[in-house]
């Protein structure tokens, strides 16, 4: 029943928008956080500047962002669903910060509702949108000459396993990859992107893999076995597996989880910095 009256962008985003994936991605920014600091202070990501932040999500980095750029800055956050939208409304208004703006935008579909921006950072949206070269465009539409792009997306998905082999977490990263091409998204969209941002008018300044290797124990660990705890319901809630094949996979997961050998390698992430020309 409450299904029913959840709007479009909420019920088919192939991920969710449910608590536990809020809650996921709260946890994922903080552990990548140092990372996405030293892109964003590369890039030239700084106070008094204007970013966007394309596909925010409940918006962890727009926050940051706000945070790093100061009320002389500006920072606009786009997003589709509905719910995160209204999350990240009150956050701001909680902590008071009149120069974070929020849009419910759909990338594909509205016209950008930014222009003349100093810089755009954009993580883990790439792969799920149906034209990523819209996308790149639309961001190039957005930006002022010499304004920097800063991207994290997947090159590499399959790099997602846990040693030693575990067939069922194999076998849950390849329903995963296959589920989101279902939804019209592509997991390695980053092994596009260099050539969809040259097309697009931007030059590219830097690039450099992303990963890591956890261990049962170690806090990082919580990401990529998180990720099994929340999208295996979300398979079985989409009607993509049984529930007894999340079951078993769970249960392979709480094995590893006792395994001193055990070690998670987590999908290879690109990033890629821009210049819009
Ligand atoms: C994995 S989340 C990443 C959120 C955020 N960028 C982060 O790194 O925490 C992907 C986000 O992209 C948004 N998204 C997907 N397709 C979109 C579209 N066509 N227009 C706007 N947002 C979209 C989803 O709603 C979701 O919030």
């Amino acid at each position: 029943m409450a299904r029913m009256q959840q709007p479009a962008q909420e019920r088919d985003y192939v991920l969710g928008t449910h608590d536990a994936e809020v809650e996921r991605l709260a946890f994922q920014h903080d552990l990548w956080r140092p990372r996405v600091r030293e892109a964003w202070l590369a890039a030239g990501l700084g106070p008094g500047q204007r970013v966007l932040d394309v596909g925010a999500g409940p918006g962890f980095a727009s926050l940051d962002l706000a945070e790093l750029v100061g009320p002389l800055g500006q920072v606009v956050a786009l997003e589709r669903s509905t719910r995160f939208v209204q999350m990240l409304h009150q956050e701001t208004r909680r902590r008071g910060l009149d120069h974070l703006v929020v849009r419910e935008s759909d990338l594909m579909l509205d016209a950008m509702p930014a222009s003349g921006m100093d810089a755009a950072w954009c993580r883990w949206v790439a792969c799920f949108v149906s034209d990523p070269a819209l996308l790149v465009r639309r961001v190039h539409g957005a930006l002022r000459r010499g304004g920097a792009f800063v991207m994290h997306e997947y090159v590499d998905y399959a790099t997602y396993r846990c040693l030693p082999g575990r067939p069922r977490i194999e076998a849950f990263v390849q329903e995963v990859m296959r589920s989101w091409r279902a939804d019209g998204g592509e997991p390695d969209i980053a092994r596009q992107l260099p050539a969809l941002l040259e097309r697009a008018g931007f030059r590219i300044t830097s690039t450099r893999p992303l990963g890591l290797a956890v261990r049962p124990g170690e806090p990082a660990w919580h990401w990529p076995a998180g990720f099994v705890r929340t999208f295996a319901p979300r398979l079985v809630e989409l009607g993509r597996v049984e529930p007894s094949w999340a079951e078993h996979l769970l249960a392979e997961l709480a094995q590893a989880e006792q395994d001193p050998a055990a070690v998670f390698v987590t999908p290879l992430v690109l990033e890629i910095v821009a210049e819009r020309l």
